[in-house]
């Protein structure tokens, strides 16, 4: 029998523990043996390597974060502790990797593949939804789920009180998150890093908003702009006349019970990851674009940089204020 390991690695997400249950039973029933490794390339380099049980897994599905940890690994980025990391695969006679993981995760992942020959495939997992070549990245819809909640709930205080209410996304340079929560809550502001913006030409338009009745802004930024929360609603208060406040929502958009969508990705993901191992596609990323999973290669996926859809970057520039 085979034997195949899975790790996590970079920002965890909120689909990670249903795709490290369904890699343990898809595995077993593909005749492999399981094996985690724990804490992302630090736990491989470390050698915390253990065979996985059903009995590791139950209960799981319900639980965001990742059961066998993750990391952002400074080590592994060097090519003497990707060696140690192929000997300790060697130790448990593991020649498959899937790793779920980001953009930096998938280039050293290139890295080691080249070096030591690792067969691996990637199964993008990370909120900001910024890796090359999908669509869909694990964990995003579970965030959105998040954000939108937080927003709703923000909407009852800032209507009660006649107020701007300024919500910061996480997404790192990507504004995905704001962008999709924006058009998706109602907001009457998106700042995104991928459009420039004068906060100037706004101006005569919303005060124009709260003469004919406006009583309440929601904006939502994401937090790659250059302003902060804080700054944008000091500028309602200054410029639009309005009480405001900042809310930065921060790592609550990466935990939680992992919405039905990220579950049934997850699974998915990790269905289409060990088939394509076991088929032979040896050195690939799993991606998902226009509903339909395909393996690209690592190179292609790390080095082009990520793009907003033009679609949806049209729906912000059309956006009604
Ligand atoms: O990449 C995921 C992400 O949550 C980004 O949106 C954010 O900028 C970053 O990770 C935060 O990283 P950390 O959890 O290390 O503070």
């Amino acid at each position: 029998m085979k034997n195949i390991a899975i790790l996590c690695s970079g920002g965890d997400v909120s689909g990670m523990n249903p795709a490290i249950k369904h890699f343990v039973e898809y595995s077993i029933q593909k005749g492999l043996n399981p094996y985690f490794v724990y804490d992302g390339y630090e736990g491989l380099i470390d050698n915390r390597i253990k065979k996985a049980t059903y009995e590791d897994v139950a209960g799981i599905i319900t639980r965001g974060g990742t059961k066998i940890g993750s990391a952002r690994s400074k080590r592994f980025m060097q090519p003497e502790f990707r060696k140690i990391a192929k000997e300790n695969l060697d130790t448990h006679n593991i020649d498959m990797l899937v790793v779920l993981g980001g953009d930096g995760s998938f280039r050293g992942l290139d890295a080691f593949y080249k070096e030591q020959g690792i067969k691996f495939c990637g199964i993008p997992s990370t909120i900001d939804n910024d890796i090359h070549g999908t669509d869909y990245c694990l964990g995003v819809d579970t965030a959105l789920n998040i954000i939108k909640t937080s927003i709703d709930a923000i909407r009852d205080t800032a209507s009660s009180f006649k107020r701007a209410l300024v919500i910061e996304t996480m997404g790192r340079d990507c504004g995905y998150l704001a962008l999709i929560s924006a058009l998706t809550s109602g907001a009457e502001l998106c700042l995104i890093p991928e459009r420039k913006y004068n906060l100037h030409d706004f101006e005569e338009n919303f005060k124009t908003q709260i003469k004919n009745g406006r009583r309440y802004f929601i904006a939502v930024i994401s937090e790659g702009i250059e302003q902060s929360a804080t700054e944008i609603a000091t500028w309602f208060e200054e410029k639009i006349g309005i009480e405001a406040r900042a809310t930065v929502l921060g790592h609550v958009q990466r935990g939680g019970n992992p919405s039905i969508y990220d579950r049934l990705m997850a699974y998915k993901f990790i269905s289409f990851a060990i088939d394509g191992l076991l088929e032979g596609h040896n050195d690939s990323v799993a991606c998902y674009t226009k509903s339909h999973f395909k393996y690209k290669s690592i190179f292609e996926v790390t080095g082009t940089p990520h793009k907003l859809d033009k679609e949806l970057l049209a729906l912000l520039d059309n956006m009604d204020v």
